[in-house]
């Protein structure tokens, strides 16, 4: 059986949450009268202490419709060069919102209070007016990289004293919280919204939640339908959404010590550059030259174990709820054999 690593996105739903799918009672979502929709949004918002929740198709949509409602035309977005919002959204930022951005660097991909600061435009006609901030946590192409509280509510104050938006890309919100130890509500106060995906780690197959405050909402809504995101009888998704929530989360740990005894397996090897720290369910390693991710992911795909070639030289694994420990020792000895 094929060891998939590539994105903790690949989990199938398993059968407690497929029964729960089964069973829940639904209604037209868009006339607002899906009941677990509702029970959704709601749990979640409570979760983070925010007003209201708002059910999307995907962790895109609900990043996009936070900053179309967020920012207008013409205003700049304050992000990571490598955040998802920027990298991976082919472009929404400018074709669904028409906003510039201000691309930063930084370790891991995320930034800093000092940062946001220093990239704060005056009060100049010529410029665009600095309007949101966004932060991934954890962060993806950082190797699921997991913000200092202490960095996060500094940004959150610099963003409170300059009059600008404060948008959480939570995609892997609840593996940052399980290192963390912070509560979701804590995490919650700090921000203006945050997305919050089901389709990772926390295995359900479809769905994402917008969470902010009840006008925030009411006009996300608005955007979600231009964007093609109300659904009908989406219950039956978002009831895999309140199973994740039920039964998905305290797992995530094991997610995480998984990974890091693939770190430690390819920290041993020879033909590994560097690994870069693990601190979630996202691995990223550099082979040596004159290997390249390419030649090794498709040879390591070949034995039966899938990655992602990240770039020339690194390659990702994610570990996720459908990878067992019988399928670690697996990896394991498909690695140690080398190349
Ligand atoms: C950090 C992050 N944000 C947002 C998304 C987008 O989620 P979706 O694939 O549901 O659009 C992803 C997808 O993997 C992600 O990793």
């Amino acid at each position: 059986m094929l060891i998939d690593l590539r994105s903790d996105t690949v989990t199938r739903p398993t059968k407690g949450m497929l029964e729960a799918m089964f069973a829940a009672k639904v209604g037209d979502d868009v006339f607002g009268e899906d009941p677990t929709v509702t029970e959704l949004e709601e749990r979640t918002a409570a979760m983070f202490g925010k007003e209201a929740g708002l059910f999307c198709p995907s962790g895109t949509m609900t990043n996009e419709i936070a900053a179309k409602v967020h920012a207008l035309p013409g205003e700049e977005v304050i992000l990571h060069k490598l955040s998802h919002l920027y990298y991976y959204e082919g472009g929404g930022l400018m074709s669904n919102s028409g906003l510039s951005v201000c691309l930063l660097g930084g370790e891991r991909g995320m930034i800093t209070a000092q940062d946001v600061l220093d990239h704060i435009n005056p009060d100049d006609l010529h410029r665009p007016r600095t309007a949101m901030v966004e932060v991934e946590n954890t962060m993806n192409k950082g190797g699921g990289a997991v913000y200092e509280n202490g960095v996060l509510a500094e940004i959150s104050e610099v963003c409170r004293l300059n009059g600008l938006k404060y948008h959480l890309d939570g995609a892997r919100i609840f593996n940052a919280l399980a290192v963390t130890g912070q509560t979701a509500a804590q995490c919650g106060s700090m921000f203006d919204s945050i997305s919050v995906c089901f389709s990772k780690g926390l295995g359900a197959p479809v769905g994402s939640v917008l969470l902010g405050k009840r006008e925030f909402i009411r006009k996300a809504k608005r955007v979600r339908k231009v964007f093609g995101g109300g659904m009908r009888q989406a219950g039956y998704l978002a009831a895999a959404g309140i199973y994740a929530l039920d039964h998905h989360i305290e797992r995530l740990k094991e997610d995480h010590k998984r990974a890091m005894i693939l770190a430690d397996t390819l920290n041993a090897l020879p033909w590994v550059d560097e690994v870069l720290p693990v601190e979630t369910n996202i691995l990223i390693f550099r082979v040596k030259a004159p290997l390249t991710a390419a030649a090794v992911n498709s040879e390591l795909s070949a034995k039966g174990l899938l990655a992602i070639a990240f770039d020339k030289q690194s390659i990702r694994f994610v570990t996720h709820l459908d990878f067992t420990d019988e399928m670690l020792g697996r990896a394991c000895d498909i690695l140690r054999k080398g190349f």
